[in-house]
């Protein structure tokens, strides 16, 4: 049996920040950014986005040409939640009108969560074929004001219909993981910013990689050379050089520039433009590379390797679907790029330093363009949500 991903989206806030724009107020060389660290741009939430407005969004989009009351499991993957109790998900459920027949719950183990709810799901449907689940991983990354890790900033959601009919990609029953007790990053619950050991945490990553990428290679014996593509969690694009170089290194590959390029370079493009999305990244990096490569990938392999700090790392592989490309988004996903606006460095600032209330005062939000959904209040704690 098949089980794989039968559709999957990404939603992004509507407003961005060109990093140019950032060098600038910072008075750094632009090329740091845009080439030091391969990012270009980044989404900022306005007031009154949120992971759960995000994924609602993003779960929109994945759902169009879905039987929605085949639904039977919500997971919400995020490290941003709104509540240390009630999922995210619950929101979502209730926003896209789900079946109350329907199991909901919240992931987390920072950016690696989705992975971990991806692959549970394909459990699940193996036992049970005709149920589908639907992955939401929304997150908004939060550094401090001009801290290192400011300018990898990045808001967005990925969802992901998984089922025993897939039509993108199907996603196989082995995989390597490595799980390590080290602080390269991590949000103590007071705190609305991430700490982070920046340059340690390049270094853990590397070695999650190497070690999932033994295990995966122990019990499958799939070497190097049967991937076509390779995608990888994007903190910040240069981190996919950094990981495939050293992924060639280990297995003895002496690898081309050409080779690098072509390995990985598609699933940069829309990272890049949008920043981390934590729990999504790896998965927009995916919807990246077969969304902008001329090549037809039908029936090729991809790696896909999941990185969440703290620490977990998870490879495993996809085979892309004959006919994928009728089940992408996209032009859709290249519209909500081109359309957002641009913010200058005060509007940044402004959107960064909005306060929510956090003593049960009555706090109407203001109204940008959220999408379909938007916060529109929080009122006894509560926060209540609405459709546009
Ligand atoms: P930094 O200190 O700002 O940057 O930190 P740098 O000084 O290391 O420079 C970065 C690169 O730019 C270097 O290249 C420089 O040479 C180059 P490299 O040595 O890497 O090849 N550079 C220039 N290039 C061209 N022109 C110039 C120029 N100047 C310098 N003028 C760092 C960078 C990524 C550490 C920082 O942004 C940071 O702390 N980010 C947040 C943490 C992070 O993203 N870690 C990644 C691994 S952990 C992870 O992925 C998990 C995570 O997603 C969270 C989760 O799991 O929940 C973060």
């Amino acid at each position: 049996m098949n089980i794989g991903i039968e559709s999957i989206s990404f939603f992004t806030s509507r407003y961005v920040l060109d990093l140019r724009t950032m060098a600038k107020a910072r008075g750094v060389d632009a090329e740091k950014y845009v080439n030091g660290i391969g990012q270009e741009k980044m989404s900022v939430p306005p007031p009154g986005e949120d992971v759960i407005t995000l994924a609602a969004n993003a779960g929109h989009q994945a759902l169009e040409s879905i039987d929605t009351d085949s639904i039977e499991m919500v997971m919400f993957a995020t490290e941003s939640a709104t509540d240390q109790s009630k999922a995210g998900g619950i929101y979502v459920h209730n926003l896209l009108k789900l079946k109350p027949h329907c199991r909901v719950f919240e992931l987390k183990q920072a950016c690696y969560s989705g992975t971990a709810g991806l692959l549970l799901a394909r459990d699940m449907i193996h036992q049970y074929p005709d149920r589908k689940v639907l992955i939401l991983m929304s997150d908004i990354a939060r550094y401090g004001l001009n801290s290192a890790g400011e300018i990898t900033q990045g808001a967005g959601a990925i969802a992901m219909v998984i089922s025993s009919q897939p039509k993108i990609m199907t996603i196989e029953p082995e995989s390597g993981y490595y799980t390590e007790d080290v602080m390269d990053f991590w949000r103590p619950n007071y705190r609305d910013e991430a700490l982070v050991d920046g340059k340690y945490s390049v270094r853990v990553y590397l070695k999650a990689l190497t070690e999932s990428w033994n295990l995966y290679h122990q019990r499958t014996h799939i070497g190097f050379e049967q991937f076509s593509r390779f995608c990888y969690h994007l903190p910040f694009s240069r981190m996919a050089e950094k990981a495939h170089k050293h992924l060639a290194k280990i297995n003895h590959i002496d690898l081309s520039e050409h080779e690098l390029a072509t390995h990985i370079n598609d699933g940069l493009v829309y990272n890049r433009n949008i920043g981390n999305i934590y729990t999504g990244s790896l998965y927009l990096s995916l919807i990246s590379m077969l969304e902008n490569n001329p090549q037809d990938m039908s029936n090729h392999k991809v790696s896909l390797f999941s990185y969440g700090s703290g620490c977990v790392g998870e490879l495993f592989a996809g085979q892309v679907l004959p006919g994928y490309r009728n089940h992408l988004s996209s032009d859709l996903h290249q519209s909500l790029l081109e359309s957002r606006k641009e913010l200058t460095y005060p509007e940044y600032t402004d959107f960064y330093n909005f306060a929510y209330v956090q003593d049960g005062t009555t706090q109407s939000m203001p109204t940008f363009d959220t999408g379909c959904y938007r916060l529109s209040q929080i009122k006894n704690h509560k926060r209540i949500y609405e459709t546009l």
